[in-house]
């Protein structure tokens, strides 16, 4: 057969493969939200609660959020019309990146069209052959495609673990030329915490760059929602580099990368993902704007995401539900089972309840869970029902 017709046989092939992935409850489709996203949206025509999205602090339908996109439109149109290094650069990149780094009082801060690539960029900038990275094991997809581009060693410590991380270290830190040492803040699917203090010694011990991803920090750690090193009381001195994004609590797109100058301007010249890539658009950098201002001028939107995320997740342990006990608003319910994992989540949808399933690769086999989010646009009364809900099924997450 020629390869021509070997290639023709591909739809085939993956019809296959995806009638595997079905039969493995692994089968993956897409959901569409047919409002905004907001606490009460719609699903399908239906009204819905929606319980699965980032958009911690309820910000991405936030009006003065919408009036400032508006605005950045009207006044700078819809694109920017090419990348940044091209002529794509415009007043509102420059006054975004001096704000992020006044937010997260670092020295300079550069944007990126998405956190998936920021992580790439910095990975594959800052190290390469002859270097050596250590990762959390359950760092985002974003960091582990990183690492295996970046051509650099890759050691992996168990996750949370600052003694393994430390050990791994000891071994053969020195014989590398550049170590860096690379985490979550909060890890995406657990919601818990690293412990950034330790981990910042050690890396301060090993001479290894600290590299933080704050995609879940932002707008919620911290007692202004600055992230990570405000909530541990650590700054750029100890945490190098924070990587952080723009679309989850601050409900715009994109993200930034805040850090020593060297940093920035080394990403400007070397990053591919942000050399080739057309820079964001004004939209996007007007909702981000009214973000960080609504952020640092209505401190209440950060306290009552803690406050609903305390009252849920004193809800489910009520239950006998066990759920951890960081204070983020993402509060995973281990269910095991892929295909148990999606029933559920049918059968919370078909009471007007939208509490996304995840399965594997995204969690370890076996580790299926409903991953619930927490939203400063909710309210208790929803919560209420929500885990009367949860009450009703209360056997399948024991
Ligand atoms: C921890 C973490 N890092 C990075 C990203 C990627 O960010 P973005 O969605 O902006 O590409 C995500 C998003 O899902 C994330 O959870």
């Amino acid at each position: 057969m020629s390869k021509s017709m070997l290639s023709k046989s591909l739809p085939v092939e993956l019809g296959i493969e995806l009638g595997q992935l079905e039969e493995d409850g692994q089968l993956r489709f897409l959901r569409t939200i047919g409002g905004p996203q907001q606490a009460h949206t719609s699903l399908n025509g239906r009204p819905v609660l929606l319980l699965c999205s980032n958009n911690y602090l309820g910000f991405a339908n936030h009006p003065k959020l919408s009036a400032k996109a508006c605005a950045a439109t009207e006044t700078y149109g819809c694109s920017a019309g090419a990348s940044r290094l091209i002529s794509g650069t415009m007043a509102l990149h420059v006054e975004l990146e001096e704000k992020l780094a006044l937010f997260k009082k670092t020295p300079r801060a550069l944007l990126f069209n998405s956190g998936y690539v920021a992580n790439l960029a910095l990975l594959t900038t800052l190290v390469g052959a002859g270097d050596v990275i250590y990762s959390d094991a359950l760092n985002h997809a974003s960091i582990v495609d990183g690492c295996r581009l970046s051509r650099a060693q890759l050691k992996i410590y168990r996750h949370g673990d600052v003694d393994h991380l430390g050990a791994l270290l000891r071994e053969g830190a020195a014989s590398f030329k550049r170590r860096l040492i690379v985490t979550d803040s909060v890890f995406s699917m657990d919601g818990d915490i690293a412990p950034l203090p330790q981990i910042a010694r050690l890396a301060k011990k090993y001479d290894a760059v600290l590299m933080v991803d704050d995609a879940h920090a932002t707008g919620v750690l911290g007692r202004e929602g600055r992230g990570s090193a405000e909530h541990f009381g650590l700054d750029y001195t100890d945490i190098d580099i924070q990587m952080g994004t723009l679309g989850k609590a601050l409900g715009s797109c994109g993200a930034y990368v805040a850090g020593a100058p060297q940093f920035i301007d080394y990403l400007v010249n070397k990053a591919r993902s942000f050399i080739y890539s057309t820079a964001l658009p004004p939209a996007a950098l007007g909702a981000s704007l009214a973000a960080i201002d609504l952020l640092l001028e209505e401190p209440e939107h950060v306290q009552r995401l803690r406050y609903l995320t305390g009252y849920f997740r004193r809800g489910l342990e009520g239950l006998g539900i066990t759920v951890g006990d960081d204070p983020t608003p993402i509060v995973p319910i281990v269910v095991g089972d892929p295909h148990k994992t999606m029933e559920l989540s049918a059968w919370f949808l078909e009471r007007g309840v939208f509490i996304q399933g995840i399965r594997p690769p995204t969690v370890a086999s076996g580790q299926s869970l409903l991953r619930v989010t927490m939203s400063a646009d909710l309210t208790s009364a929803d919560l209420d029902r929500v885990i009367a809900l949860i009450a009703e099924r209360r056997d399948d997450f024991l």
